[in-house]
């Protein structure tokens, strides 16, 4: 195996009184798509945060290809090549679909507002190159037919798929999915499985995938690692089929459901 793209040694934060993340260590691969699981409030998103910056450990270190990122801002980690979606969507409603996605793509217009104007061959050029690229990521989400709708007219399954285009208009090489296939129904989760594993395998990203649609993990990462996360620490690492029989996470899976006596959750 080659240096880890991404590594989080001894990492802990804390908010006031509450510990959120403790002493977490973890390393992905170049290329690896690993699934992170957890009870709700267990520290996910929190770990996303801190690698994308707007969270700074109490403690620890975090690595980004050998670099440590600590104290980086977001957009600093974003030109390094990390990139995240939201568990709560967050786009520009008003805007279009294609104008969400060209908003991300790293290339500024390289012409001046007199290019622009008088549509020289060099600003035709840049725009078709914007064009070309947005129509690429939208194709690849399924949303090649929506490109002049308002983003916020669209049914939440599309805009989380909006989500993932934008996510991946700036070139990431790490991937972070924060419960992409929150709200979906079966049919909708298992397009989604076959998107992001034909994303995974055409743009090699190395992806993290937050997901509380166990059918969702457990499938998109059967040749890989799922983490499981319990009150802030590591309960686990391992291939789904170690993971749906660990006792650990079976119980705090359990008492979770019985302590919240409601919202779905399982293992299986
Ligand atoms: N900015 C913050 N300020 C204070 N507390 C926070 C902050 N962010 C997270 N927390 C707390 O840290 C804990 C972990 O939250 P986190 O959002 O990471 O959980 P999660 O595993 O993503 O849960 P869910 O599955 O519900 O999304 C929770 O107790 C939460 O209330
Ligand atoms: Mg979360």
């Amino acid at each position: 195996m080659g240096a880890p793209v991404l590594s989080l040694d001894s990492v802990s934060v804390s908010f006031g009184g509450v510990k959120a993340v403790r002493n977490v260590t973890f390393h992905l691969e170049p290329g690896e798509l690993v699934g992170l699981i957890g009870p709700n409030g267990a520290g996910k998103t929190t770990i996303f945060n801190l690698i994308t910056g707007s969270v700074k450990p109490t403690d620890g270190v975090i690595s980004f290809k050998g670099t440590d990122i600590v104290g980086k801002t977001s957009d600093q980690l974003c030109h390094l090549g990390i990139s995240r979606t939201f568990q709560n969507i967050r786009l520009f409603p008003q805007m279009s679909v294609f104008e969400n996605v060209a908003l991300g793509l790293h290339s500024e217009p390289h012409y001046s507002i007199f290019e622009a104007f008088v549509r020289t061959p060099n600003a035709r050029r840049k725009e078709k190159e914007v064009e070309e690229q947005v129509h690429e990521l939208l194709t690849l989400v399924g949303l090649e037919g929506y490109i002049q709708q308002k983003a916020g007219i669209l049914p939440y399954g599309l805009q989380r798929r909006l989500e993932l285009a934008r996510a991946m208009a700036t070139s990431p090489e790490l991937l972070l999915l924060d419960e992409p296939a929150a709200g979906m129904n079966e049919d909708e989760c298992a397009e989604l499985i076959k998107m992001i594993r034909n994303i995974h395998e055409l743009k090699k990203y190395s992806i993290i995938l937050i997901e509380h649609h166990m059918n969702v993990v457990m499938d998109l990462c059967r040749n890989s690692r799922i983490m499981v996360l319990n009150l802030g620490e590591t309960l686990a690492i391992g291939s789904p089929a170690e993971i749906q029989n660990n006792p650990k996470v079976i119980a705090a899976y359990l008492g979770e459901k019985r302590e919240r006596n409601g919202r779905k959750r399982s293992i299986s």
